[in-house]
């Protein structure tokens, strides 16, 4: 048996796999088991923005492995604490900081100290918002495709049409303990928010006495073009949620707090896994790299060079290009799996954002030269391949 008929036999079916076994990464590259190369535009959902494999990374995580890998946070350690000074380092005004293990996690995390911050319950969330799968998080998602068969979810939480600022404005009322938003909609679509949405979005909160959550689990650590997608508008969250590519690859989420954010008092939240020094290490590693290699000037040029020439592809099939920095998203007038199947037939690897959305997330570390090549497959892609819709 290969490798997707032992998943496809003993996993539990929650995926949709593909027919390809990947057994290594380096840098923009993964590689199967024959050696062959693919050209990452996935970074694994937003994760590897320092590339796969790398070494600093991989270092410091062997490093502690043979030092400690577990200890719960009511013992403070070396790693957790050099890792919490860093991560306050980087929005001034969120100070503190919950360590967990991953996407969903940070957004009940968020929930819930909005709630118990505000003694208030209500949750007002975006339409197309993806924010995760366990209760809390799914709540404030908000296509059907995820929520279906898993009702009743948690009271409280309406959408509001994303970017219209008055339909925001109408939903917060005294009762609401929070807004929360992607500031670039990744699963929903890629869609970029506008600046006065969000600078609306701090006002109404201040305005409400609510809290302001922004997710950034997808959009962080240098994606966009900055550290977080949020500092490109200069407004300051109470909560701010990341995960993904905080640890270079290795699971770990965490919730930055502001000053707004109170009663958080022993007992109230916790994890046994959170804050545990092996992810500590890895963290610290992955941020300090990210920051000497300035990966999020690099993801604000290379993704103006790409996003240009896409704009530059002349395809009726194309019907806008959008995102910022290396959170990119082509619409196209047809639905995109028979394209990403032929992308991958010819060694590029990228993702879906709904129906007919081609997203890439590629390493912040990839190449000019591999940037060309990916234009170049995709224009090639798009013109020589008409698919029917009828026929997927
Ligand atoms: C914006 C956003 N929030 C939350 C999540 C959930 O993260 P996880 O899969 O680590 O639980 C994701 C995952 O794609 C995401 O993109």
């Amino acid at each position: 048996m290969d490798f997707y008929e032992i998943e496809t036999k003993y996993g539990a079916g929650v995926y949709a796999k593909h027919q390809l076994s990947i057994v290594r990464g380096q840098g923009a590259s993964l590689f199967d088991a024959d050696g062959n190369e693919y050209l990452d535009c996935t970074s694994g959902h937003g994760v590897a923005n320092l590339g796969h494999a790398h070494p600093k990374v991989a270092a410091a995580i062997a490093e502690q492995a043979s030092t400690l890998i577990t200890l719960f946070e009511s013992y403070p350690n070396d790693k957790r604490a050099a890792l919490m000074q860093k991560m306050a380092s980087l929005v001034p005004g969120l100070e503190r900081v919950f360590f967990c293990n991953s996407g969903t996690e940070a957004v009940e995390a968020a929930l819930k100290f909005a709630r118990i911050s505000t003694s208030c319950t209500n949750v007002v969330a975006a339409m197309r918002a993806f924010h995760g799968r366990t209760f809390g998080s799914l709540s404030a998602t908000f296509n059907k495709k995820y929520r279906d068969g898993f009702e009743p979810l948690v009271p409280g939480f309406i959408h509001v049409p994303y970017n219209k600022v008055e339909a925001l404005k109408a939903a917060v009322t005294e009762e609401t303990a929070a807004i929360i938003l992607e500031v670039i909609q990744g699963e929903g679509g890629v869609y970029p928010a506008d600046a006065e949405y969000i600078r609306a979005a701090r006002r109404i909160c201040d305005e409400k006495g609510a809290l302001l959550i922004v997710d950034e689990i997808q959009s962080g650590f240098g994606r966009t073009g900055k550290m977080f997608a949020v500092q490109h508008f200069e407004v300051m969250p109470d909560l701010l949620c990341c995960a993904k590519s905080l640890a270079g690859g290795v699971p770990m989420g965490a919730v930055l707090i502001g000053q707004n954010v109170q009663n958080l008092t022993p007992g109230v939240h916790g994890s046994t896994f959170g804050g545990n020094p092996l992810s500590c290490a890895a963290g610290l590693a992955a941020l300090t790299a990210i920051e000497e290699e300035d990966l999020a000037g690099q993801a604000a040029e290379k993704g103006a060079y790409l996003m240009d020439k896409l704009r530059k592809i002349e395809s009726p099939i194309i019907r806008e290009v959008r995102g910022m920095g290396l959170m990119v998203g082509i619409e196209l007038k047809k639905k995109v799996a028979p394209y990403l199947k032929a992308l991958q037939d010819r060694n590029i690897l990228a993702l879906n954002a709904g129906m007919t959305v081609l997203r890439l997330l590629p390493p912040l570390v990839i190449s000019y030269e591999q940037i060309d090549h990916l234009v170049d497959v995709l224009t090639d892609v798009l013109a020589k391949n008409s698919f029917t819709d009828a026929g997927e």
